[in-house]
C-alpha cells in the first residue's frame, strides 16, 4: 500500500515513520520547504522519545520519504492522511483552513479511488466538510473520479507516541462506506496483532469519540484535584483516597491523579472546543464548564501554599523549581501549569531558578531570561529557600534528601505531583507540601 500524510508535526510525523515501520510506503507532506529538508536531514522538530530512530531507520529503508509537493504525491496513493493543524482560534473553536485547503488540494491532483482520512482533531462535521471541499474541486475538472471520506482520531500520548501508535488500546474509524472500511482495515492489520480491536462507526461518531474521551480523562483530573483539595481541608490523605477508589474496577486507577493541573496541547483546546460546539448548538455543557474552572484554580494552589508558608511574603525569596514541561518525558511548553506558577511567583517578587531536563530551550522561548535557568536539579537548590517539583521526571523521584537539605537554605519542599512521601519527608526535618495530603 502507498500512503501520504499531509502535515509533519508531532500527529503526522508519528503517524507516518509508524506505518512505514510496518512496511508501508509513505509519503510525508509539508508546505514548510525547511521542516522538510531538515527532516531530509534527519533533524526531527519535536522531542519524541524514539521517534529519531524510527524515521532514520524507515528513511534509510526507502519506506519513509518527505516531500513538499502535494499534488506530485497523491497520485498513486491509497490513502491521504490530514494532519495538518487545527489552532484554535480566539473563541476556542478549531480553525480548519488548513484543513479544508489540503482537501482542495486533494481534489485537484487526485487520479483515482482514494480514502482521504482526517486525522487532526476536528470539530464533529469536519470530514463531511472536507467531502464537500473534494466534491466541489472534482466539478470543477468535471471528473467523474471517486473518493471516500473517513474519520481516524489519534489517541497518543506525547511522551509515548510510538509504543501508543505500534500498540493502540484500540483504533476507532469513521466510515462511510463498505469499500473504505476494507481499505482501512487492511492498513491497520499489522498493529492488530496484540488483540486490541479496530472500531467502526459512523463518522460523526468517530470524530465525538475523540473529544469524549479526552473530556472523560479532564474531567477524571479536575475531579481528583477538587477531591484533593476538600481532603487537605478535612484532615484525608488523597493519596489512599486514590487507592481506595482506584481498586474500584467501574472507576479504575488510571488518570486519578491529583496534580496542579491538566496542561498540554490536548486537553485545555478540546475541552474548550467541545465547550464551544455544544453551545453553537444551544447545549450548556455544565461538567465541562467546571472541568475547566477547577483546573484553572488548580494550577494556583502550590503558589498559594508557598505563600501561606512565608505569611505573604515572598519578595526576595529564590524558589527552585524541578520540571517546566506540562509532563515529563516532552519538552511541550503548551499550557503548562509551571507558566501560571511561574508568573504569580514574579509577580509576588520571588526569584525562580528553574531546571527540567527537556524543556528549558522551550521555556525560554516563551519566559525568557526573567527566571534562571540551571544545569542540574541540585544546582537548583543552592540558596534557594524551599524546592518546588512541577513535573514528574523519573529523575526526582528519588534524589539525595540529605544533599537537598543541604543546598537548601530552608528544609522546604512543594510536591505538585505527590512523588514523595510526606511521612518520610517528615523525619527527614524536612516541611513537606504535598496535594490533598493534610499538612
Ligand atoms: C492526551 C491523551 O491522554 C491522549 O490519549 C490523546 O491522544 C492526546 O491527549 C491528544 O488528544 O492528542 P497528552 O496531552 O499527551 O495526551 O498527555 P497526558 O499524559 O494525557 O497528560 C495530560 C495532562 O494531564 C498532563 O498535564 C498530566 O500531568 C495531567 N494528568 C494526567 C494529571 O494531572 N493526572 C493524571 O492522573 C493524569
Amino acid at each position: 500500500m502507498k500512503i501520504a500524510v499531509i502535515g509533519t508535526g508531532y500527529v503526522g510525523l508519528v503517524t507516518g515513520a509508524c506505518f512505514a515501520e510496518v512496511g508501508i510506503d509513505v509519503t510525508c507532506v509539508d508546505i514548510d520547504a525547511k521542516k522538510i529538508a531538515s527532516l531530509e536531514q534527519g533533524v526531527i522538530p519535536i522531542y519524541e522519545p524514539g521517534l529519531n530512530e524510527i524515521v532514520s531507520r524507515n528513511v534509510s529503508k526507502n519506506r519513509l520519504s518527505f516531500s513538499t509537493e502535494l499534488a506530485k504525491v497523491i497520485p498513486g496513493c491509497d490513502v491521504v492522511f490530514i494532519a495538518v493543524g487545527t489552532p484554535p482560534g480566539e473563541d476556542g473553536s478549531a480553525d480548519l483552513k488548513y484543513v479544508l485547503a489540503v482537501a482542495r488540494e486533494i481534489g485537484r491532483s487526485m487520479c483515482d479511488y482514494l480514502v482521504v482520512v482526517t486525522k487532526s482533531t476536528v470539530p464533529v462535521g469536519t470530514a463531511k466538510k472536507v467531502k464537500s471541499s473534494i466534491e466541489e474541486e472534482l466539478k470543477l475538472r468535471d471528473s467523474t473520479l471517486t473518493f471516500d471520506i473517513a474519520s481516524n482520531p489519534e489517541f497518543l500520548k506525547e511522551g509515548a507516541a510510538i509504543e501508543d501508535f505500534l500498540k493502540p488500546d484500540r483504533i476507532i474509524i469513521g466510515v462511510e462506506s463498505e469499500e473504505a472500511e476494507d481499505v482501512m482495515r487492511k492498513l491497520y492489520k499489522p498493529f492488530l496483532l496484540n488483540g486490541h480491536p479496530i472500531i467502526f462507526m459512523d463518522v460523526p461518531s468517530a470524530e465525538m469519540t475523540k473529544y469524549a474521551a479526552n473530556s472523560m480523562l479532564a474531567t477524571k483530573i479536575s475531579f481528583m484535584n477538587d477531591i484533593a483539595n476538600l481532603c487537605e481541608i478535612m484532615g484525608a490523605d488523597v493519596n489512599m483516597v486514590r487507592r481506595g477508589i482506584g481498586s474500584d474496577s467501574r472507576i479504575g486507577n488510571k488518570f486519578i491523579y491529583p496534580g496542579i493541573g491538566y496542561g498540554g496541547s490536548c486537553f485545555p483546546k478540546d475541552v474548550k472546543a467541545l465547550i464551544k460546539t455544544a453551545a453553537e448548538h444551544g447545549y450548556d455543557m455544565q461538567v465541562l464548564k467546571s472541568v475547566e474552572s477547577v483546573n484553572e484554580f488548580q494550577k494556583s494552589v502550590m503558589f498559594n501554599k508557598i505563600k501561606r508558608h512565608f505569611n505573604g511574603e515572598l519578595s526576595g525569596k529564590v524558589v527552585a523549581l524541578w520540571g517546566l514541561s506540562f509532563k515529563p518525558k516532552t519538552d511541550d511548553m503548551r499550557e503548562a501549569p509551571s507558566l501560571v506558577i511561574i508568573e504569580k511567583l514574579l509577580e509576588a517578587g520571588a526569584q525562580v531558578k528553574a531546571y527540567d531536563p527537556v524543556a528549558m530551550k522551550e521555556a525560554q522561548h516563551i519566559i525568557g531570561d526573567r527566571i534562571e535557568y540551571v544545569h542540574d536539579e541540585y544546582e537548583a537548590l543552592i540558596d534557594a529557600d524551599a524546592l518546588m517539583v512541577v513535573t514528574e521526571w523519573p529523575e526526582f523521584r528519588s534524589p539525595n534528601f540529605q544533599v537537598v537539605g543541604k543546598l537548601l537554605k530552608n528544609k522546604v519542599i512543594f510536591d505538585g505531583r505527590n512523588i514523595y512521601d510526606a511521612k518520610e519527608l517528615q523525619e527527614l526535618g524536612f516541611a513537606y507540601q504535598g496535594i490533598g495530603v493534610h499538612e
